[in-house]
């Protein structure tokens, strides 16, 4: 392993010549492991849910799109040279999560523009493409003529304007020759069974799709035809768990039983890379602009193929460094300067920058623990702090605001699904409101529940199933991170001298991530939090929480008040909304107010 670090000189150019106010810099000094090039090599994204403009506050993901252009310049000239092919792959999740792209109607209309400067190979939807009409119509209208061919997808559908199912997409397949090698390259692509998509689309579960006649005979035409790889660009997740990835891969070798299938996967926002057999193989590259995959394959039409994989940290020391530049003018292309250009442009016209506090310190969900009172946990912060922000307040129902008695206690009751994102010390702008918490729910209340039962809600939803937020996210298997193997390599890796960030295990083992970094401790979360504030621990409680939780909090108040249905029937009798102003007083929102009052 070659081992490689910038000089003190190189260092200091880079803070004089770097002019953008507002961008943060990585460390320049974090040990890298080397990309192996081969014969074919891939740069994948997923799930950069609207992340274009890269993470302000965190040094180590801080590059963004335009970045991410010269990155790719850069690295193509480099394989060009050496007469290797390089193909770029995107599979899907682009909106949602960033006010980026979640501040404009449609959502995505600003992103898309961004996102669609990157010369892609293959692109395809994901789920977050797939909710929203309107989006829905934006990607297919906007997103897949740009790339044309190059936009696929074998099981997503779209209704256009005259009543047609047609594919969300140019084709169902691409197949094509690489520029280099001349490689044929047979491409699919495919979605999840994901039942949630709005009127306008059709997701066909792969596990019907694979005993339809038109797809059985397009892989037959294939196998008529010359086949060098096979590429599916999925929005999947690739673990060896999920079923429905291995449907499809028995049937695709029983019609290609030798040639090398590579896959990309993405939707459960993890670093992974795993074999399915010994010539095929998927990769899965992270979340929100954190993470740049790499693979490559040598030798795919022998009986050898060699492989490599990588999980490139999304920021300029991780880009210079894979392309061999020692300066960022050397670095940056004029492409890249105008779509970062044009990322501040967006970011100016939706005032994303603006600031409505210093956070005086980093909060995190899983980094820190919830169950010791950990200071730097932002579930606690979020319990002590900002969900007192709330006040009752009616927008839409036609009827009086709620005004509980005045000695009553009060609980605000949320799910921890509902936090999406740690909050990094730095400004609090208007896009960190969206990036922590985006969701957009009212709140309702159960008045003057008896102190004895409000008080045990919490505990009976925290013993109870887990609470997916409004179904749409994936949720990280916490357990299968802390696998003894990975605990062990944790313990390894935390004597030497390294900064925390990603540290993954896979099937080839851990060294895929391309920065060296000391693991960040994942602590468990419960389901739900809670502020509970109190006059006298004897008077009634009004239970407030987010209506999307309201079924569970239905069952837990069923459970505690333990048969006594009378009980149980009169306070849901009363139930009613406490906040319906979800534009103006969702989490987001809370925690905009606590900064304005605390932290400017
Ligand atoms: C596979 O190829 C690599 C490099 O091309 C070589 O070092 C290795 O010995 C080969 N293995 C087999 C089993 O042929
Ligand atoms: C950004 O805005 C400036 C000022 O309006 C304009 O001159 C420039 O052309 C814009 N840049 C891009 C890349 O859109
Ligand atoms: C947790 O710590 C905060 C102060 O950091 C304190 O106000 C609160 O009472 C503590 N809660 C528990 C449950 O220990
Ligand atoms: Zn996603
Ligand atoms: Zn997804």
């Amino acid at each position: 392993m070659h081992i490689y670090f910038l000089s003190a000189a190189t260092v200091f150019l880079f803070y004089t010549i770097w002019s953008q106010p507002k961008a943060r810099l990585p460390h320049f000094d974090e040990t890298l492991r080397e990309l192996s090039l081969g014969d074919i090599n891939f740069l994948h994204t997923t799930d950069t849910h609207g992340w274009f403009l890269g993470h302000i506050n965190q040094r180590q993901y801080s590059a963004d799109w335009g970045d991410f252009l010269s990155f790719t310049t850069r690295l193509r000239d480099i394989c060009q040279a050496r007469d290797l092919d390089l193909l770029l792959i995107d599979t899907g999740d682009r909106h949602d999560g960033n006010g980026l792209s979640d501040l404009t109607t449609p959502n995505g209309l600003y992103s898309s523009d961004v996102f669609m400067q990157q010369e892609y190979d293959i692109v395809t939807v994901g789920n977050h493409e797939l909710y929203v009409p309107a989006v829905s119509e934006l990607e297919y209208k906007t997103v897949v003529p740009h790339y044309g061919d190059r936009f696929i997808s074998t099981n997503v559908e779209y209704l256009n304007d005259k009543g047609e199912y047609v594919v969300f997409g140019h084709d169902r397949y691409r197949y094509f020759t690489t520029e280099v090698k001349k490689y044929n390259v047979f491409a699919l692509s495919f979605m999840f069974d994901f039942k949630g998509g709005n009127e306008r689309v059709r997701v066909t579960p792969i596990e019907t799709v694979v005993k339809e006649d038109w797809f059985l005979d397009l892989l037959e035409k294939h196998t008529r035809k010359p086949v060098d790889l096979v590429l599916v660009a999925g929005h999947i997740p690739i673990s060896h768990s999920w079923l429905e990835l291995y449907v499809l891969h028995g049937v695709l070798r029983t019609f290609f039983p030798d040639i090398p299938i590579q896959y990309f996967g993405g939707h459960s926002h993890i670093r992974d890379f795993t074999l399915l057999d010994d010539r095929a193989f998927a990769l899965q590259s992270g979340r929100y602009c954190e993470t740049v995959g790499f693979m490559s394959l040598s030798n795919i039409k022998g009986d050898n193929v060699t492989i490599d994989r990588k999980y490139i940290d999304f920021n300029l020391q991780s880009f210079l460094h894979h392309t061999k530049r020692s300066t960022i003018e050397q670095f940056n292309t004029d492409e890249g300067l105008q779509v970062s250009e044009k990322l501040t442009n967006y970011s100016n016209l939706l005032k994303l920058d603006e600031s409505f506090g210093k956070v005086p310190r980093s909060y995190y969900i899983t980094g820190a623990d919830y169950y010791s009172n950990d200071s730097n946990s932002m579930l606690r912060f979020i319990e002590n702090e900002v969900l007192r922000e709330l006040e009752p307040k009616i927008c839409h129902e036609d009827m009086d605001p709620i005004l509980p008695p005045p000695s009553n206690s009060r609980i605000v009751l949320i799910n921890t699904g509902s936090i999406r994102y740690d909050l990094y010390k730095g400004d609090f702008s208007r896009n960190s409101q969206f990036i922590v918490s985006p969701f957009k729910n009212k709140w309702k209340v159960l008045q003057n529940v008896p102190a004895r039962i409000a008080t045990r809600l919490q505990a009976i939803l925290n013993k109870g199933p887990y609470i997916m937020e409004n179904e749409i996210d994936y949720t990280i298997d916490l357990k299968e991170l802390l696998s003894p193997y990975q605990r062990e390599i944790n313990s390894r890796i935390s004597s030497l001298k390294l900064r925390y960030g990603q540290t993954t295990t896979d099937d080839l083992g851990s060294d895929g991530d391309d920065t060296i970094h000391r693991p960040v401790p994942q602590f468990a979360v419960p389901n739900v939090i809670q502020s509970y504030e109190y006059t006298d621990q004897q008077q009634p409680v009004d239970v407030v929480f987010y209506d999307f939780i309201e079924r569970y909090v239905l069952w837990a108040l069923q459970k505690a008040c333990d048969g006594d249905n009378l009980l149980y029937y009169s306070l849901v009798e009363q139930l009613t909304f406490y906040n319906d102003c979800e534009q103006e007083f969702n989490v987001g929102e809370l925690l905009k107010k606590y900064s304005l009052k605390h932290w400017r």
